[in-house]
C-alpha cells in the first residue's frame, strides 16, 4: 500500500509560529512534526510516500526530507496544493495519479501517534477504514454518532459539532480504496470554505463501506497551541523517561 501525508494548509491557528516555516516542520520535542507521520507509515511497511504541501514554505520540505532514504522510504514524491487551505479532501485529490488505482493510507501531517496501524493496513479489503480515539474535547474534531441499538454502528460523522454526540474523535488516519477520488469530485465546500474529509467518510458510510477501529496508544493532533504543547510533552516524556522533569 502507498502512503499519503497531507501537510498543506496555512497553519493560521499557530501564527506567529507558522510565519517563518510550515506547521509540519515545527518541532515536536526533538524532531520536525512530519517525522512522526512518516514513522507511522514506514513502521506499517509503507515505503512509497507522497507528501502534499503548499503555500510559501513548501520548498523547505525537500531540504528537510530530501529523498526520504534516511527514514527508510523507498520512493518519496511531493505534490503542491494550489490555493491555500482549501481542505483535507482538496489536498488528497493531488494523490490520484500517485495512488494508481490502489488503496492508500492517508495521515494528516500534524497527527502524531505511537499506535501500530500495520494490522489495519494488512487486513484492509475495500471501502474505508477510519480510526477513532476517545478524547476530552470531541467537539474539536470529526465526531461519530452511534446507533443507540448497536453501539458498534456509526450512523453519521459530524465535523466539529456544537455539542459532541459521542466521546470519540475521528483521528487523521484513514485507509481508502480507489473510489475516494470519485467521491472527492462530488464534494462541495463546507461553510468554512473547505472540502471536508468528513464528507468523504460520510460518503463511504452511505454506501455501507465505512469500517472503524479504535486507535491503541497515544494520539493527538498538533494544530493548536494546546495540542502542539501536549504532543511536545508526550514525546519528550516518552523519549526521556525518568530524565524528564
Ligand atoms: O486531527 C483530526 C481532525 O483533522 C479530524 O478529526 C477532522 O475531522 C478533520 O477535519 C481535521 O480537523 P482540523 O480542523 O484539525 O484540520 P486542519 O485544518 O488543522 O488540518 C489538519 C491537517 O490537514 C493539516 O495539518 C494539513 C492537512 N491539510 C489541511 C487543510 C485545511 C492540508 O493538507 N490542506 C488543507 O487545505
Amino acid at each position: 500500500m502507498k502512503g499519503i501525508i497531507l501537510a498543506g494548509g496555512k497553519g493560521t491557528r499557530l501564527e506567529p509560529l507558522t510565519l517563518p516555516t510550515n506547521k509540519h516542520l515545527l518541532p515536536v520535542y526533538d524532531q520536525p512534526m512530519i517525522y512522526y507521520p512518516i514513522k507511522t507509515l514506514v513502521s506499517a511497511g509503507i515505503k512509497d510516500i507522497l507528501v502534499v504541501t503548499g503555500d510559501i514554505h513548501a520548498g523547505q520540505f525537500m531540504y528537510v526530507l530530501k529523498n526520504g532514504k534516511e527514514f527508510g522510504i523507498n520512493h518519496l514524491e511531493y505534490a503542491y496544493q494550489v490555493g491555500g487551505s482549501k481542505g483535507i479532501a482538496d489536498a488528497l485529490k493531488y494523490a490520484e495519479d500517485f495512488s494508481d488505482g490502489e488503496p492508500i493510507a492517508v495521515i494528516l501531517g500534524d497527527n502524531t501517534t505511537d499506535a501500530d496501524i500495520a494490522p489495519a493496513v494488512a487486513g484492509f479489503k475495500d471501502g474505508a477504514t477510519i480510526f477513532l480515539k476517545k478524547v476530552i474535547d470531541p467537539e474539536r474534531f470529526g465526531n461519530p454518532r452511534f446507533d443507540p441499538a448497536d453501539p458498534q454502528k456509526i450512523t453519521g460523522i459530524i465535523e466539529k459539532p456544537k455539542k459532541a454526540v459521542s466521546p470519540y474523535a475521528v483521528t487523521g488516519l484513514y485507509i481508502y480504496d480507489a473510489t475516494v477520488f470519485a467521491k472527492i469530485k462530488t464534494l462541495k465546500p463546507s461553510h468554512r470554505g473547505e472540502l471536508e474529509v468528513t464528507d468523504i467518510n460520510n460518503a463511504y458510510l452511505a454506501e455501507g463501506k465505512l469500517h472503524w477501529s479504535e486507535l491503541k496508544g497515544y494520539w493527538s493532533d498538533a494544530g493548536t497551541f494546546q495540542s502542539l504543547f501536549r504532543s511536545n510533552r508526550y514525546w519528550a516524556r516518552k523519549k526521556l523517561g525518568e530524565q524528564y522533569d
